[in-house]
């Protein structure tokens, strides 16, 4: 990852400048990058959309925005130098003749030009088009975009197959806002840079992993877009697959984007289809209903604004993944995401293989096993679950289960924790691919979620429903159960 620069000036583009997530997210991330000195001198941000606006007005939506999530007061010499930056552009993105007013702005000569596609999925093929006609683009010109990149893998290609008529995939950097979190990263070191987790990962020490990405968030106004995808196409395809490639992939022979993402397929490669047959068994779909969250009454999926009483769209999934490689031989995998759960929660647990042989039955007749809990967020952290010698004398051996305890925020406290859309767009600056994902991932995720829908569909059932608060439906307790385990609770 060293060898990239900020080595250009940029002109970042952001289509759907007065949208949720440029204003929510981009225009934040971007001013936390100014306040560190992270922007070049002559880089500028223009925003493009359909509503007629001055520049000013777009600086005034932008100092509303920062005011609104920003979360720190707005630093006054940062904003000048900021607003500086920023620009507006109207434009009908389904009209090609529109296009040619980036000329006016975009110096493709001095500056990397940034695509920032903030636009809904069906805008996707007319900017690549509008673009490929406005004479704006060069080779080293680059496009950002993130999910939904389609709800199937047919889509996905057909959006694929538009970015590649107009840009070589070494131009395209397709996001998952998870490969931007810290924690996510540091499961590179964690496991490739610490001697006793290199060699203790896999089957022969390894009894099965659970990954779990709990929310506490409904569907927060988003019927529309949240009822045709599902949990599973909203969290599983993207999220947690990536968390499961970090956590199961071998040794990359290095940082570079090449080598990770070979790796990462090979493991989306080997997941074992889930089909007609064992889906049954291997899966629980949920649907949250009314219920309490913190003391507060929070209304059930088919309450929320906008609701269809009928719907069938799953706010919660389970399933057993089995990988079908040679490190993973016999271990399951253990999933689970949801809407509207207990408490906000993303975290990976590894539980090790009980030791063969039992000396301290006085303490414990089933000898725990040793766990690994990787805490991703909120709380940062890791911690090692083993066992002591509860100091004293006299009398037999005691042993109490014990915890090595590391909370980042602790360790690191007085190191700036940025977020995740701060360093993408910092990378797609740069033109380090490495934390964003290749076509190829993409659509083997979703060869594998296809194969998923498609035996639930053949199933007919509706999902389980469990209240809201609680830790999803009781079959996903009984999916562990039949294999002898449980959730980490
Ligand atoms: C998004 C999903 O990709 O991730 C949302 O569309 C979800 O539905 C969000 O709430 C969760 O992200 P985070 O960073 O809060 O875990």
């Amino acid at each position: 990852m060293q060898k990239y620069e900020i080595f250009k000036p940029c002109d970042l583009v952001i289509y759907g400048a007065l949208g949720d997530l440029s204003t929510r997210k981009l225009l934040i991330s971007l001013y936390r990058l100014e306040k560190a000195e992270l922007l070049e001198n002559e880089t500028q941000i223009i925003g493009v959309d359909l509503h007629k606006k001055e520049n000013k007005g777009f600086v005034k939506i932008a100092q509303a925005s920062l005011k609104e999530f920003l979360n720190e007061d707005i630093d006054k010499s940062v904003w000048e130098k900021f607003s500086s930056r920023l620009s507006y552009l109207q434009i009908d993105l389904t009209q090609m003749d529109q296009y040619k007013k980036l000329k006016t702005v975009i110096d493709s000569k001095q500056r990397v030009l940034i695509n920032y596609f903030s636009v809904a999925p069906f805008l996707f093929k007319h900017i690549c088009q509008g673009l490929a006609q406005s004479g704006i683009l060069t080779d080293d010109a680059k496009v950002v975009m993130e999910k939904p990149l389609g709800h199937d893998l047919k889509s996905s290609q057909e959006i694929n197959s538009a970015f590649a008529e107009v840009f070589k995939e070494d131009q395209i950097f397709r996001i998952d806002h998870y490969l931007g979190k810290e924690t996510v990263l540091n499961l590179l070191a964690l496991r490739f840079a610490n001697s006793i987790f290199t060699s203790n990962w896999d089957h022969n020490t390894i009894d099965s992993i659970q990954i779990t990405v709990a929310e506490e968030v409904g569907i927060e106004g988003r019927w529309d877009y949240f009822d045709q995808t599902g949990q599973t196409r909203d969290m599983l395809q993207n999220h947690l697959l990536q968390i499961l490639t970090f956590i199961a992939m071998e040794p990359p022979v290095n940082l570079e984007a090449k080598s990770i993402r070979r790796e990462k397929i090979k493991i989306l490669e080997a997941l074992r289809p889930i089909t007609v047959e064992n889906v049954a068994k291997k899966t629980v779909r949920g649907q949250y209903s009314s219920g309490f969250l913190k003391g507060h009454e929070v209304p059930g999926y088919l309450e929320e604004d906008g609701a269809t009483t009928d719907s069938t769209t799953e706010s919660f999934v389970a399933l057993r993944v089995d990988i079908d490689n040679w490190r993973w031989a016999d271990v399951p995998f253990y999933l689970r995401t949801g809407k509207r759960m207990h408490n906000k929660r993303t975290e990976i647990v590894i539980n090790f293989k009980q030791l063969p042989h039992n000396i301290f039955k006085d303490s414990f007749i089933d000898l725990p096993a040793n766990k690994l809990v990787i805490h991703l967020q909120p709380k940062e952290g890791i911690d090692i679950q083993m066992l002591n010698k509860v100091p004293g004398i006299g009398g037999n051996i005691k042993l109490q289960k014990t915890k090595l305890d590391l909370s980042f925020s602790e360790t690191f406290k007085n190191k700036k924790v940025f977020g995740g859309y701060e360093r993408l767009i910092l990378e797609a600056m740069r033109g380090n691919p490495t934390l964003f994902l290749s076509r190829e991932e993409i659509e083997q995720a979703w060869t594998w979620i296809d194969s998923i829908r498609n035996a639930w569909e053949h199933q007919n059932e509706s999902p389980k429903p469990y209240p809201a608060g609680s830790w999803g439906p009781v079959s996903s307790v009984a999916l562990l159960a039949r294999d002898g385990r449980a959730w980490e609770e």
